[in-house]
Formats: C-alpha cells, structure tokens, sequence
C-alpha cells in the first residue's frame, strides 16, 4: 500500500497542469496499422476516466466530484451538458455550468469527456428543455404501434434534429472560445445510450412514411440489399433496423452540426443488448423493453457506421460481471473501424481486469460510472448495477489508475504501436503465457506460489498482468496478484534450440516526463521466481533478458 502511495504522489507531481496546451492541433483520433489513440497535445493519450453521476455537473455537486475523481487517481472527468440547462428558452443559452466544469477541472488538473444529454438520455426525451417537452404539435414524439404518445422524441421529425444541432453546434462554438487553445475538453459524447425504451420503432406519421418508402440508396448500397421498402430489405428485423437508420442518421447530422464549429473527436455510447438466458425459452432480447431499440447495438453497428460516417466511435457501457460477455462485447467493438472505448463500467471489483483486458486489446481509455457515490441510485437499475462493498468499489480503480497515472503517454504510445500485451485470470486459467516476438511471458497468479506447485491463482480471479515490448528483449511489466517470468519462446527454440535466457537486469521505476528512471535494481528473491507483482501493491519493472547458449557449442555439437 505504501508503494501505491507513493507511486500516486509521483504521479500527482509529474501531473502536468492543464495549462495552453503545447500544441495548436484539436485533439483527434489517430489510426495506425488498425490500431487507434486519442491524441492529445500532438501525444497519445491514455482516457483514466471516472463519470460523474447524472445530476452532478451542478455548481454545488461539483466539489464532490473532483475529490472522486483525485480518489481513484482519474485523468479525465466524464461529465454530462444538459440541454435543458444549456437552453432554458428557445435560441437563449446559459454555458454556466460548462465554464464551471472547465475551469474547475483545469484547477483539479483534469481533462473532460463532455456527454451531451440532448434527444436522448438512455433511450428517452428526459433532458431535453421544458419548451420543448410542453410542445409536442411542434416537437413530436415517437408514437408506439397503438399511438400512445411516449417520452421519446421522434426521431423522424426535422424540427426535433433542427433544435438539437442548433443546441450541439451552440455547446461547441462556446467550447472552442473557452477550450480551443487549452484542450480541457478532449472529446464529446453525443447523446446518451440513444434510441427508444417503449416500442421497437417510431410509428408517428412521418416515421410511418419513411418506413413504407424505399430503404435509403446509400444504405442499401453498403448493405448491399435489393431495391425496395424496409420489410422488403430487412424482413423480420425491418422495425428495428428503420429505427436504427432513423436514430444513426439523426445524430450523425447533430454531430456533424457540432464538429463544424470545433471538430473534437466523439462518439455515441451504448446500452447494448445484454443476451437472455435460454431458460427464458426466447433466442434474444426485446429491442425497446430490455434495451433501447435503434441504438447502436451489436445487431446494429452495420447500419450506424452507414449512417453515421462523422461518428468515431460507438462505445460500450458495461454493466456486467460476466467476463466471457465482456470479451465477447470487445471483439464487437474493437475493429478496424472503430476505437475501443469504455465510457462506463461499474465501479467495483470486476474493475480490474476488464480494465486490463481492454487495454491489451487496444482500448483508448476506460472509465467507471457513478465516481461521487454521494448521489448513487438506491436501486440497482434495470442493466443490473448491483451496490457492492463499499470497501471494494473504491480501492480497485484507485490501484489501477495509479499505476498508469503517469505512464499514461507511453502506455497509449505503445498500443498505438501494437506492443503492449495483457494476461487476465480466468476460471481454471491461474497461468498463462504472452507469446511475444522473441519471448513467452509465463504468467501465474496468486500467491503463494511454492516450488513445483502450480498457482493457486485468487479467489476473485482479479490476477492480471500487463507486458510491453520496449525492445527485442526489453520489456516493461506490470499487474496485481501475479508473477511473470520470461522463457525463450517455442518458435524460437524451434529455429535455434541451444539457448537459453538470462535476465540481464530488472529495474523497478517509473517514467518521469517521458524518461524511465529507475528507483532500484531488482534481483535475489524478487526476480529468482520471477518479478512478483502482489496484491494492492502495484509498481512497474523494466526488465532486460539476453539469451545465451544452453550448452557450450562443441559439446552441444558433439550431441546431436
Ligand atoms: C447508463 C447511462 O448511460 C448512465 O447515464 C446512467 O444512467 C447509468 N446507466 C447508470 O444509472
């Protein structure tokens, strides 16, 4: 714990404070060989994130906030604009509380992720402004099959689009004025978990017509389908998919709005369709009841990257403890065409290594939700965020955090450049191995770990590891609960099978301004069963390995 501690203060000394950014580029989205970083101030950037409850970007929640987010040694504050705080009458706005935020989070030395809380908040209409709420002749509302009214906006309705990019384009010209040299603000998420909650597509008028109309040339052309209306294209799946079209090209035009007065990157998050059991006796969820239908599900990303070219990403919220839907939701995400980015997680032990399993596959940032607990929901919602132990939910994002807070550039560097590599315990999986170029990295989790005895691994299964390709054979290595050791790898002895690995030296320390400087050399019991990475005591260890003969040439010769 001691270490940890210390490891946060060097983080908070070399935290350089959000002072006139260095460089005049916005912060942007890079891609490399399928690879991506959010870059910010002409460097990779790691997103330590923590989102902000959703009535807490208010002057007097705010203090509370940012403790939270010092607590868990966060970089950046996730932190909703409300529409109808933004513009409490029509064309009149208030940036207020967005001065605050940016102010405030450059004293706490923090960047933001701004969530725009406009058409949509989870899938309905509840922060979009009274005039427009009073108003529905003006601003119409989705309408489910029967013509019940819901408390969705219509998404097929050219007055609910013109008044949110309206809105959208007003938030990012005041964040250029107030931003556009400093770069607080370093992304913007557009909408929250959009589509409907309460009928599977809009069945208003207009929506009604655009669905008998032909599919959109363009969409047809990407997906490819024949010429005709959405039941023809899309059979069985027609509702939805409109809805998904509908929503997509809805916010892509409220996006492009925003990106023409300050193009920061942004990005639309998802309440994404958890599956059913098949005890349920039913093969999948129901859009509009267990999730918002329309929005950028699983099912639906096909049609909002069609629709939806100006978005950069769609990213998951992920509220479940279940590891093998984790994964399943990352290699959803995570393509060629879309930067893998959490924007909420829960905030409790299951942190860790989701969090660690990310990054090894590519992730530009993870953040848990609900950081200042003070306005948590007393019940756990229908995406199933269960209260756990107090205790639990603040120390594992803290360690984690702390651990990168600091590093964060050259860990964003180094997946940019496709080198870094993570290991997770899972059940029945207490070692591993990291196949790396030139070297396999064993890994083995919990302790004790006796001579000969395989690990015991831990009874959280929260051992996890993280190795990064410095050099041929130079690695950065880091985790909890685990110890990594280094071997020639299989292939390698398969070409040359007399040799053998040394270490050469192991250094535990930190990266200060971009440098490694070490703090000791490792060796005797610390590196002679491998480099030990203990419970909530987390450090960062730069080993170098050479290999060397196994046996003397002439002798090894004389052998075979
Ligand atoms: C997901 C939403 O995106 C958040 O705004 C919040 O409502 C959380 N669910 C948890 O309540």
């Amino acid at each position: 714990m001691k270490k940890l501690m210390l490891c946060a203060f060097v983080a908070t000394l070399l935290r350089c404070p959000i002072a006139p950014a260095q460089s005049t580029e916005i912060p942007h989205l890079e891609k490399r060989d399928n690879r991506f970083a959010l870059i910010v101030d002409d460097k990779p950037f790691l997103i330590l994130g923590g989102q902000i409850n959703n009535s807490s970007a208010w002057p007097a929640e705010l203090p509370d906030a940012w403790s939270a987010a010092e607590a868990i040694h966060a970089n950046t504050v996730e932190a909703p604009v409300y529409w109808e705080q933004i513009e409490p009458a029509h064309g009149s706005f208030d940036f207020g509380n967005v001065d605050l935020l940016v102010n405030q989070a450059r004293e706490h030395h923090l960047h933001l992720v701004l969530l725009w809380f406009g058409t949509w908040k989870n899938g309905q209409n509840h922060y979009v402004p009274e005039w427009i709420k009073s108003d529905p002749k003006t601003y119409p509302r989705e309408e489910n099959a029967y013509g019940k009214l819901l408390d969705v906006m219509s998404a097929s309705s050219q007055a609910n689009l013109d008044a949110d990019k309206a809105a959208f384009a007003a938030l990012l010209r005041h964040v250029k004025t107030i931003d556009g040299a400093q770069h607080t603000v370093i992304l913007v998420q557009v909408e929250n978990e959009s589509g409907s909650v309460g009928s599977i597509r809009d069945y208003s008028p207009a929506a009604q017509k655009a669905f008998e109309a032909e599919v959109p040339a363009e969409l047809a052309r990407v997906l490819k389908l024949r010429p005709g209306n959405w039941t023809q294209g899309f059979g069985p799946d027609a509702d939805e998919s409109f809805a998904a079209y509908s929503t997509a090209h809805y916010i892509n035009q409220v996006v492009a709005a925003g990106k023409a007065e300050y193009p920061l990157p942004m990005y639309c998050n998802v309440w994404f369709a958890y599956p059913v059991h098949a005890l349920e006796n039913r093969d999948r969820p129901s859009a509009g009841q267990e999730y918002p239908s329309g929005g950028p599900q699983q099912a639906n990303i096909a049609i909002w990257k069609a629709a939806g070219p100006a978005i950069d990403m769609l990213a998951p919220d992920f509220y479940s403890d279940d590891f093998t839907l984790f994964r399943s939701i990352v290699a959803t995400y995570g393509r060629a065409d879309n930067p893998l980015f959490f924007p909420e997680s829960r905030f409790d032990a299951t942190f860790g290594r989701y969090f660690f399993y990310a990054l090894g596959h590519g992730a530009i940032g993870f953040s848990p939700f609900g950081i200042d607990r003070s306005t948590q929901p007393a019940v756990p919602n229908p995406q199933g965020i269960i209260a756990s132990e107090a205790a639990q939910r603040a120390v594992n994002p803290a360690e984690n955090f702390a651990l990168f807070h600091g590093p964060e550039q050259q860990i964003a560097e180094l997946n940019l450049e496709g080198r870094l590599y993570t290991a997770v315990e899972d059940r029945g999986a207490a070692r591993q191995a990291i196949h790396l170029p030139g070297a396999d990295a064993v890994v083995s989790f919990g302790f004790p770990q006796p001579d000969g005895a395989y690990p015991p691994g831990t009874s959280t299964l929260q051992g996890r590891a993280l190795v990064a390709q410095l050099g041929p054979l130079d690695f950065l290595v880091t985790g909890f609960d685990v110890s990594v050791s280094f071997a020639v790898s299989a292939a390698a002895l398969d070409k040359q099978p007399n040799q053998q690995m040394e270490i050469l030296r192991a250094e535990e320390g930190q990266y200060v301004e971009g440098t490694w400087q070490a703090t000791r050399i490792l060796n005797g019991d610390q590196t002679d069963r491998g480099l030990n990475f203990r419970g909530s005591s987390p450090s960062l260890v730069r080993i170098h390995l050479h290999t060397l003969p196994l046996y003397d040439e002439a002798v090894h010769r004389g052998a075979q």
